[in-house]
């Protein structure tokens, strides 16, 4: 009599089953709930994903655990009382037609249970590279780096495809060292700025390069740069550049121009002296074809002796080795304050209005609130000070322009995250920052005298120039007319006078 009771009440009549299936069947019903949410709603919100895909599935599962933890702790108890007088293990007789129908039931549950994992867990990976959560979950910290890919020519390459790439084991070494990240998040001792360059950033030849030929042979490209004085006119200049991108190596061609770096007939190395690789004491280039090895030596004071540059970790320059801000693009507030003049998003009729949207933009501040309140006072008070007719007639100028300037700030300074065009220099070109002139600079010398060149028509040649409407140059192919007279600063670094900001 008393083995029949023991049967009849099922072993997940117990408490701690009772709450484990309370649990699970509360998770099930919001994960339905999120899941809904998620696909119903237009844009990605980081939350719910996580929410859906990661933590209320660890509740459910948590749930059923306990649900059978309970149902073996039963088992237990009733195996001690002596009236149950029972088995070790459970008897199962395929004959007993409750039997049956209970382990069927099992065997349904478990193989529906475990299909919708395998979805979920899809889901679930599929989630971890979106851009929602790469770029916003951690907020405030990827802000910067979000923001800037966002008005980017990459807006749409997801940040698996430059940072994570194809393969299984790139996978999960991005998802170890994102473990290590959320930990440094919840900790608050993440570094402001998130430093560059990225350490493990895999290779170029397995992310640009799966979308982008390299050997595509771009020939020159026309690019214009605008740009407007810092007098009370603004004095507009243009500069058209032929630029000689050059290119890997098409059909039948070699490979040359500015694309000529591309590791396809030359392969170059350097040893930088910084972690930002801003100064290049030792440059290597080597012909594949030919095996031909030339060295340049950094002459000066950075210069190193061979000896240190053996000692050193040397890089294999690729893509990111020029295009180091393919999408995190933090334009300077001179690059920035031109575009917006050039596009009419700030009256260029404004007087000095270069010169002092430049200049508070460039000024120290502790968060972006300040800085927004700083900008439209700052403005303000300059123009009824110095031009307050114009603040008469003509206040909806002013009132755009400072509107247009504080949104340049809120698009490309960030000071919670310490983050601004000095802190991740371009290396594509030579105004605002080293870039080609960290190794093309006429200091770099082999020992056959050769030097790096930093001739002005190396890699591009001037179509034409001009100032307020006046032509500067007339015949194609001349030199760049610097719009001062430099004299015998002639030879000094661009950067040594333009740093991005008030000159
Ligand atoms: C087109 C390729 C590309 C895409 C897409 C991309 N990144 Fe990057 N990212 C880079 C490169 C290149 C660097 C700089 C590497 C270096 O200097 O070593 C970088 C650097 C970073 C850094 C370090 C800080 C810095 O600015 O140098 C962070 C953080 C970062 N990326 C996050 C993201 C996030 C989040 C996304 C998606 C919202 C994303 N990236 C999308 C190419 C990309
Ligand atoms: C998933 C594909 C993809 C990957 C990966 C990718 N790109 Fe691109 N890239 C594009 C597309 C598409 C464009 C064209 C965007 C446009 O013109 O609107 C582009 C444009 C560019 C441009 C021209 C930018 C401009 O100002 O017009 C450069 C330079 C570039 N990519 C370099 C890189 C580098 C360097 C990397 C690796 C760090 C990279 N890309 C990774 C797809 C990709
Ligand atoms: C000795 C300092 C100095 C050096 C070195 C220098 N510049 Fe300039 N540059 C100036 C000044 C000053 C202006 C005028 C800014 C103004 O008042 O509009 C200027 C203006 C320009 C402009 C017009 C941009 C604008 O904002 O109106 C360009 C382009 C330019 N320089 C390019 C270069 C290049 C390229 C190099 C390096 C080959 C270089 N400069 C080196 C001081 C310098
Ligand atoms: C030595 C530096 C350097 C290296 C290395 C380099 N590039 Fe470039 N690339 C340039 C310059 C300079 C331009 C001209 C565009 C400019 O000035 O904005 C350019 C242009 C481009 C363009 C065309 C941009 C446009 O405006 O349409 C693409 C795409 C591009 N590069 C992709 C790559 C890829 C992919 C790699 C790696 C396989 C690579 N580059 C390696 C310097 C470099
Ligand atoms: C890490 C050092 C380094 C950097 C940075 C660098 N280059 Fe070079 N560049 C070289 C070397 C080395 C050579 C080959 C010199 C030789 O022939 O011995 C070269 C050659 C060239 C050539 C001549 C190619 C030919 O057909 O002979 C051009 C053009 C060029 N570079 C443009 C650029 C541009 C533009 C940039 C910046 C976007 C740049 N380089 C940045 C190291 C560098
Ligand atoms: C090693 C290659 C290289 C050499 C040498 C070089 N440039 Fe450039 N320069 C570039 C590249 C690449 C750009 C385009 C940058 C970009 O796309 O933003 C550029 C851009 C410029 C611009 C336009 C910048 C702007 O924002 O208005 C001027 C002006 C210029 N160069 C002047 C010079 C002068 C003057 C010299 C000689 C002292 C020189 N360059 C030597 C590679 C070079």
């Amino acid at each position: 009599m008393s083995e029949t009771t023991g049967k009849r009440v099922p072993y997940y009549r117990n408490v701690i089953s009772g709450i484990g299936v309370l649990i699970a069947l509360i998770a099930a019903l919001n994960i339905a709930f999120l899941v809904m949410v998620e696909m119903t709603s237009d844009h990605e919100n980081p939350y719910v994903g996580i929410m859906a895909y990661a933590v209320v599935p660890g509740f459910l599962v948590f749930g059923l655990l306990l649900f059978v933890a309970g149902m073996i702790r039963e088992r237990r108890r009733r195996k001690r009382t002596p009236e149950f007088d029972m088995a070790w293990y459970p008897v199962i007789d395929f004959n007993n037609r409750r039997h049956l129908r209970n382990f069927l039931l099992t065997v349904g549950f478990s193989v529906i249970f475990f299909s919708i994992s395998i979805l979920g867990s899809y889901k679930a990976f599929h989630y971890t590279e979106s851009d929602a959560f790469c770029g916003t979950l951690c907020h405030e910290i990827m802000h910067p780096e979000y923001t800037a890919y966002k008005a980017s020519p990459h807006a749409k390459v997801g940040c698996v495809g430059c940072h994570v790439g194809e393969g299984a084991s790139w996978y999960v070494r991005s998802k170890l060292s994102g473990a290590y990240q959320l930990y440094a998040t919840a900790r608050n001792i993440y570094p402001r700025p998130v430093l560059s360059p990225v350490e493990n950033l895999r290779p170029a030849q397995e992310t640009c390069e799966s979308c982008h030929w390299p050997e595509k042979f771009w020939g020159a490209q026309l690019k214009v740069f605008n740009h407007f004085g810092y007098d009370e006119t603004n004095t507009p200049r243009e500069t058209q550049l032929l630029i000689k991108v050059g290119g890997g190596r098409a059909t039948g061609s070699k490979s040359g121009g500015i694309h000529f770096h591309m590791n396809i007939d030359n392969e170059i190395t350097y040893v930088p002296a910084d972690r930002q690789h801003q100064v290049i004491p030792y440059v290597k280039v080597r012909s594949k074809k030919t095996g031909k090895v030339t060295e340049y030596y950094l002459q000066g004071d950075a210069a190193m002796t061979p000896e240190q540059v053996a000692a050193a970790k040397s890089k294999k320059m690729d893509c990111v080795g020029c295009h180091n801000r393919p999408t995190h693009i933090y334009w300077s507030p001179d690059e920035s304050v031109d575009k917006a003049l050039l596009s009419n998003a700030i009256d260029r009729t404004i007087p000095y209005i270069k010169a002092q949207a430049v200049d508070v933009l460039d000024d120290e501040y502790k968060t972006t609130p300040e800085a927004l309140a700083a900008i439209k006072q700052k403005l303000e008070k300059y123009y009824s000070e110095n031009y307050p007719d114009l603040m008469q007639t003509d206040r909806g100028k002013i009132d755009q322009a400072v509107k247009a300037t504080q949104a340049i700030f809120t698009q490309t300074i960030f000071p919670e995250m310490k983050v601004n065009w000095k802190v991740h220099p371009s290396n594509l070109g030579h105004l605002y920052s080293a870039g080609c002139f960290r190794c093309h600079d006429n200091q770099h010398v082999a020992k056959d005298g050769r030097v790096l060149s930093k001739d002005c028509n190396l890699c591009h040649n001037v179509l034409a120039q001009q100032e307020g409407g006046r032509l500067m140059v007339e015949t194609p192919d001349s030199v760049f007319t610097h719009p001062v007279d430099l004299g015998d600063m002639q030879d000094m670094s661009c950067i040594d006078c333009h740093s991005g900001s008030s000159m």
